[in-house]
């Protein structure tokens, strides 16, 4: 009775000019290994979890490509999204089908597009956190150890006294400001939410109900039309009533019941080109090259990449994003990548 679902609806778009809404970053090869974030999510979950039951859920654009990277699942499995409503009401839908299935499901719910290497360790954490979703009434999520004062984080706060190895959480916290994150880190009994959820569908069908009873009855009054050909009319009228929100203010943030486990693997959520870059091979000069040669002179500490093998030459230039796309070159410094997203949506409303 193990499920997952992969969510795989956002646009990425920080990493612009790779990342595109068109075809956002979940969808490549970010590390130019031969495969793509969703590849290898669907690769790691299905080391655990029938790949008949692990659920894609995206956007309506994005079906073609989800069925071309996962030739091995069928229609039914790619769940399909009208409008983009963040991930509370994409997480309840998918609860909601699962249930129709099998009311005593254990799932996961995973982002498309973290690095996680050690799937042994992946494995062994989520195979816990089932053990224990199978016994309790609780939500269960996977927290990592805080390394500075990430603004773009969940935080959980843990009883410092506890000392099991999986801990009652005190309060979730979604994404504080810089001087809340920096108190939060020096205080030293609060984890990153890795955004990697476990629970069984009652338990999270629950939380729904108690703390987003409009959206839970907008969903429940099709519960009968979920898994039948009346499904897709049902969502296409409905999906978009919903409230835009995420799973974390919408439920993690109120619930009582929430436990974590720290992750004993090495986790990265690759949000941005410096992120990626964390986790590349690195030449003597520490830069960080994929689908390029590059010559170099005084150059280091740089991500290079481009889309077609290119040779690129670089001198006196240190700490740089260069990425070679299509139409797209982009020169721009890595201490500066949050804004990459303010400079796309800039260019967009163009
Ligand atoms: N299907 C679907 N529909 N997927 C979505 C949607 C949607 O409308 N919106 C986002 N997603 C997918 C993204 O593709 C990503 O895989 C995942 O859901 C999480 O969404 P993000 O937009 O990347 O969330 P975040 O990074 O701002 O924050 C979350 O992740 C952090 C860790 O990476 C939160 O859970 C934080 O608490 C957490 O620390
Ligand atoms: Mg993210």
């Amino acid at each position: 009775n193990y499920y997952a679902i992969i969510m795989a609806g956002g646009v990425g778009s920080r990493f612009w000019p790779v990342s595109t809404p068109e075809f956002p970053k979940q969808f490549h090869d970010m590390l130019g290994t031969g495969e793509t974030l969703i590849q290898k999510t669907f690769s790691r979950l299905s080391q655990l979890i029938p790949k008949e039951n692990i659920l894609i859920l995206t956007n309506d654009k994005y079906a073609d490509i989800v069925q071309e990277q996962l030739p091995m699942i069928n229609n039914e499995q790619i769940v399909l999204e009208p409008e983009m409503r963040n991930t509370a009401p994409c997480i309840l839908y998918a609860s909601m089908k699962i249930k129709k299935r099998n009311p005593n499901a254990l799932m996961i719910v995973a982002p498309s597009d973290h690095w996680i290497e050690d799937e042994v360790q992946f494995v062994a954490n989520l195979q816990r956190s089932f053990d224990i979703c199978d016994h309790d009434n609780v939500l269960m999520t996977l927290g990592i150890l805080p390394t500075f004062a990430n603004t773009g984080y969940g935080y959980i706060e843990f009883d410092k006294l506890d000392s099991r190895q999986v801990k009652k959480v005190v309060q979730f916290r979604e994404k504080p400001d810089y001087a809340t994150a920096k108190k939060f880190i020096q205080s030293r009994n609060f984890l990153w939410n890795s955004g990697i959820f476990i629970w069984s569908v009652s338990s999270i069908l629950d939380a729904f109900e108690k703390f987003q009873p409009v959206m839970f009855n907008l969903f429940n009054e099709g519960f009968d039309k979920l898994n039948t050909e009346a499904e897709a009319d049902f969502v296409a009228e409905n999906y978009g009533k919903s409230e835009n929100i995420s799973i974390d203010y919408a439920v993690m943030e109120n619930a009582k019941n929430v436990f974590v486990l720290p992750a004993t693997f090495d986790w990265n959520d690759l949000g941005t080109w410096g992120s990626l870059y964390d986790k590349l091979p690195k030449d003597a000069n520490e830069n960080a090259v994929v689908n390029a040669t590059i010559v170099i002179e005084n150059a280091s500490n740089n991500i290079v990449r481009t889309n077609a093998g290119k040779k690129v030459v670089i001198d006196g230039l240190n700490d740089y994003i260069i990425v070679d796309e299509d139409d797209v070159l982009l020169i721009y410094p890595k201490k500066k990548e949050q804004d990459i997203k303010q400079i796309v949506a800039k260019i967009n409303a163009k």
